[in-house]
């Protein structure tokens, strides 16, 4: 693996501590998570027998690929994560599956040079800094075969004050309401606003103009959680 930026190793610090509990922690985490993997699943075009070759961005414990490998058995799936115990962990849940492999590293330097059906990045992209981001995916615009989708799940901010409290006071609740201590919840916001990089969804679509992706449309919105995508209808 590249050497990673002083904030990537933190973060890849955190995945691979965190690996062991992420399944129990992220459902009470994420609002919706479920609902939002399955908007991803009922979005891909395709028919269900197809051998699609699919990259699973960011794929932490697998969760989205083991949806997917169950709506499309004869898929091939790449799964790419940075962090050796969560892909540990995607390994052990999809053991029994021979079209799913493993890629060690940071997605931004995977070889893209194949060609895949479908792209899934569940919330994953908030890590990229917007800087690197229309570089990041026009390599994977080119990457998409015609026809092919890039579809995403992921947190952003409101361009406004008022609706962004709002969508961290209901985030705060939601939490809350799963169970978890008021003191992981203040927790999971700070490292939030330490950590990552959520953008404005406004500009996240001007990026992903300016990667080639045209048409981009949400498929479903929880508060700043959104689900989006798009289909590459032109080749070139
Ligand atoms: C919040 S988890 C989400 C995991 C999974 N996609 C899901 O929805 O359950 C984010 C994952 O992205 C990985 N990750 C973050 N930045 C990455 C990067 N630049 N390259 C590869 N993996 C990255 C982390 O290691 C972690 O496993």
């Amino acid at each position: 693996m590249n050497v990673l930026s002083k904030r990537f190793a933190k973060i890849k610090e955190h995945f691979e501590k965190e690996a062991a509990v992420f399944d129990k922690l992220f459902f009470k985490v994420v609002p919706r998570y479920q609902e939002m993997m399955e908007a991803i699943i009922e979005a891909i075009p395709f028919p269900k027998q197809d051998k699609l070759k699919i990259i699973d961005l960011g794929c932490g414990t697998g969760n989205l690929t083991q949806k997917l490998i169950g709506a499309y058995p004869n898929a091939y799936v790449t799964c790419i994560d940075m962090a050796e115990n969560m892909l540990k962990m995607a390994k052990a849940k999809l053991k029994r599956k021979p079209n799913v492999s493993f890629w060690l590293g940071d997605i931004r330097n995977f070889d893209y040079s194949g060609k895949y059906d479908v792209i899934v990045a569940s919330m994953v992209l908030h890590h990229i800094d917007k800087k690197d981001k229309v570089r990041f995916y026009r390599k994977l615009y080119n990457t998409l075969s015609k026809g092919g989708v890039f579809y995403v799940m992921d947190i952003f901010l409101s361009p406004g004050n008022y609706l962004q409290k709002l969508y961290i006071d209901k985030w705060k609740i939601f939490m809350k309401t799963n169970g978890l201590p008021k003191k992981e919840v203040d927790n999971m916001i700070a490292r939030h606003q330490r950590e990552d990089r959520p953008v404005i969804f406004e500009d996240e679509l001007s990026i992903m103009r300016k990667a080639g992706f045209t048409h981009v449309d949400v498929i479903l919105k929880h508060y700043n959680f959104i689900v989006y995508g798009v289909r590459r209808i032109r080749l070139k």
